[in-house]
């Protein structure tokens, strides 16, 4: 088929492929047949039209996409379904949706039955190029996004354009966010190619990265680029802001604050202003966003490595003369003044 691609995630034998292109999704017969599977459950937050057959015996649940439904009833509901189908570990589980749809069915799967193989269909921008891929999974608490999950490894993600074709401009613009941060972490100059080359770079890019560092303990960080601030502008704008605008934001902020920090020239602090505009990125803060409140969620953000000034300053994913690489101690005051030269409105 032309125009598709394959990107295998190198994980020993948990290895998979990455399937992208047009179509894709009716290839989903012949990656079941490899697990084994006699039969399966399909989770789908797509209509049933866009829910391809998987080849055995199967029941469809539907889903819905968005944090709301990421959670243990969600969980449960899964779970429930696949125990009353009589689904056994040798089966597998398909989902089929967003991330949030691929996220809670990924932790569904990974805890029924200790363990059943799941592939992954993302039919958003965001999903296939970043939350399908790399095997973390999870639900939300009230307390907090995604503070319950494993790592589960899927058996294949097949990323079918096709789903892109009736997204909404939104939800380009949320997948962008994150393809435009992969400019800084190792894959430049993605703008200008086909949007299946986009999605198969940076595909290519994480699962590189995920080889090196599956569990986040170390290289994995880089992935987090703009996310500290895009983080904590989410939450100060009620989640108006959407992920992947957030992390847009975000990123032109992770150059100011290498160039603050002497990491970057002035030209380099540009090329993050401008690669971020160049996908029709928003680049500014919201007027409305107190600094204080910015600095103290950023603070907070413990998960992405900030700590607390006291115990040794804010971590913060930067660029710098050896590439982007977490970096830790830098004090508030750098902080507040790269915030304090962001474009606002
Ligand atoms: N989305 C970041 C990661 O998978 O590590």
């Amino acid at each position: 088929m032309t125009g598709t691609h394959e990107v295998k995630v190198p994980l020993g034998d948990r290895s998979y492929v990455t399937r992208i292109g047009k179509g894709v999704r009716h290839d989903l017969p012949r990656f079941v047949a490899e697990t084994g599977a006699r039969k399966a459950v399909v989770v789908t937050a797509r209509p049933r039209a866009w829910t391809p057959d998987p080849g055995v015996p199967h029941l469809v649940v539907d889903a819905h996409d968005g944090e709301p439904d990421k959670g243990f009833a969600a969980l449960e509901s899964l779970c429930r379904h696949f125990a009353r189908f009589g689904l056994n570990r040798g089966d597998v589980v398909v989902s089929c949706g967003g991330g949030t749809t691929t996220d809670v069915v990924g932790l569904a799967a990974a805890l029924y039955h200790r363990g059943v193989p799941v592939i992954h269909l993302p039919t958003t921008l965001l999903a296939q190029v970043d939350a399908s891929v790399g095997g973390k999974t999870g639900v939300n608490l009230p307390e907090g996004k995604n503070l319950v999950g494993t790592y589960w490894q899927p058996s294949a993600i097949l990323c079918d354009t096709e789903y892109l074709e009736t997204l909404p401009e939104r939800e380009w613009i949320n997948g962008y966010g994150e393809i435009a941060r992969c400019h800084f972490i190792g894959r430049p100059d993605l703008q200008s190619l086909p949007i299946h080359k986009q999605i198969a770079a940076s595909v290519e890019l994480k699962a590189s990265i995920v080889a090196q560092d599956e569990r986040d303990s170390g290289m994995r960080h880089v992935l987090n680029y703009g996310h500290t601030l895009g983080h904590a502008l989410e939450i100060a704008t009620d989640f108006e802001l959407r992920h992947g605008e957030a992390v847009a934001i975000g990123t032109v902020f992770a150059g100011r604050l290498a160039g603050v920090l002497g990491r970057l020239d002035e030209a380099g602090v540009a090329e993050h202003l401008d690669v971020v505009a160049s996908y029709g990125l928003p680049t500014k803060i919201p007027g409305n966003a107190d600094p204080d409140r910015l600095v103290s969620l950023m603070r907070a953000d413990k998960k992405r490595g900030s700590s607390t000034e006291s115990d040794g300053g804010f971590a913060f994913v930067l660029s710098g003369p050896s590439g982007a690489e977490l970096v830790t101690g830098i004090p508030g005051h750098k902080v507040r003044e790269a915030l304090a030269g962001m474009p606002r409105g």
